[in-house]
């Protein structure tokens, strides 16, 4: 993490808005994830688990707040509370990571494919920014329609079981050097985008770059997490009816949508940089925080020479640990038929 990312992260925690939606967002998902995904989920007492997970991000947040102004002391910090560290902190208690270890390895994948499936393709499939691998692992193992399946990152964090299973090559998109990674007709790129760079013009020179490893009328899903100002909602009927219909499910959704455009900005770094760092374990990817509004998201995938097909607001996943403003663009290589370099 750079020191102007800590900074960042300090200036979201001190909105107090986006602060305590975040607080409520991760105590309340948590603890439901536990509740539902715990291998042993009937023998657990649900008020137990709500006290200790309340306990548990209670000790984040305050830890946080206590470094106060001095960015140089957050990435101590957070390595020091990683769910990742060596030993692994008490107040990660037993059940949590029981219920999120299971969860990773099979309830996560399966509502990922469940999402994923009225979109997939069909030929050479990759995963770009495929982290530690299990997506592309479950697809090969589960969906099996693609001829040949590719995982993709600038780090190697794949877990000892994926590592044999998956194609893997380590690429940095945002600086192709070298061997281009291969012509794919399918291609996902889930939650990368914001990690990519902050600059439109970062975020353009890097998708273009996914565009050529694509073939000719290739299609990409990318999933992000998303900005929706009140202003862009209202102006577009879909969304108002993707919306209007998700935050009779999703409660607290309703209260994101309600933030301002800042304040939305501000969660989202908040539960990107904690999730990452904390849950999944991994405190040194780098967190450049490129979150953009639905709109822009459009024009810059527009700018890199991408159609979209479907737009489709998802919002708090239910049944999700790390719950984000998730949309899913579906997105077609523009230029048919145009041999590509
Ligand atoms: C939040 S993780 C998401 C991982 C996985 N897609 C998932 O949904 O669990 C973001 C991933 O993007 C990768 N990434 C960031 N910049 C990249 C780049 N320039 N080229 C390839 N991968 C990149 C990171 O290394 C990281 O594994």
């Amino acid at each position: 993490m750079r020191p102007t990312e800590a900074e960042q992260f300090l200036t979201a925690f001190a909105d107090s808005k986006a602060r305590m939606l975040v607080f409520r967002m991760m105590t309340g998902h948590y603890a439901e994830a536990i509740l539902e995904h715990h291998p042993r989920a009937a023998s657990l007492d649900p008020d137990n688990i709500r006290d200790r997970t309340r306990q548990l991000c209670t000790v984040f947040f305050n830890e946080i707040e206590r470094i106060g102004d001095q960015p140089a002391a957050l990435p101590p910090l957070l390595h020091r509370m990683s769910r990742g560290h060596d030993p692994r902190p008490e107040f990660w208690f037993r059940e949590f990571n029981e219920a999120y270890d299971h969860y990773r390895h099979h309830r996560k994948l399966e509502v990922k494919l469940n999402q994923l499936i009225p979109f997939l393709g069909e030929g050479d499939y990759a995963d770009i920014g495929c982290g530690g691998g299990d997506l592309v692992c479950y697809l090969k193992e589960h969906h099996g329609k693609f001829r040949s399946y590719t995982g993709i990152d600038v780090m190697d964090w794949r877990s000892e079981a994926v590592r044999e299973k998956i194609d893997f090559r380590v690429f940095n998109f945002a600086k192709p050097e070298g061997i281009r990674p291969g012509k794919f007709h399918f291609a996902t790129s889930m939650a990368v985008l914001h990690h990519v760079g902050s600059t439109d013009a970062s975020l353009v020179y890097f998708l273009s770059n996914v565009r050529e490893s694509l073939h000719p009328g290739g299609r990409l899903l990318v999933e992000e997490d998303v900005i929706l100002p009140q202003e862009e909602i209202a102006a577009d009927r879909h969304y108002q009816d993707q919306v209007k219909h998700l935050i009779q499910e999703q409660p607290l959704y309703a209260a994101y949508l309600a933030l301002d455009r800042q304040q939305q900005q501000h969660a989202l770094v908040l539960i990107d940089l904690l999730a990452n760092s904390l849950t999944v374990g991994v405190p040194d990817m780098d967190f450049p925080f490129g979150f953009r509004s639905i709109n822009q998201w459009s024009d810059l995938f527009h700018k890199s020479g991408l159609v979209h097909e479907k737009i489709q607001i998802n919002g708090f996943v239910k049944g999700t640990f790390n719950r984000s403003s998730h949309v899913v663009y579906l997105l077609k290589k523009d230029g048919d038929g145009v041999a590509s370099s």
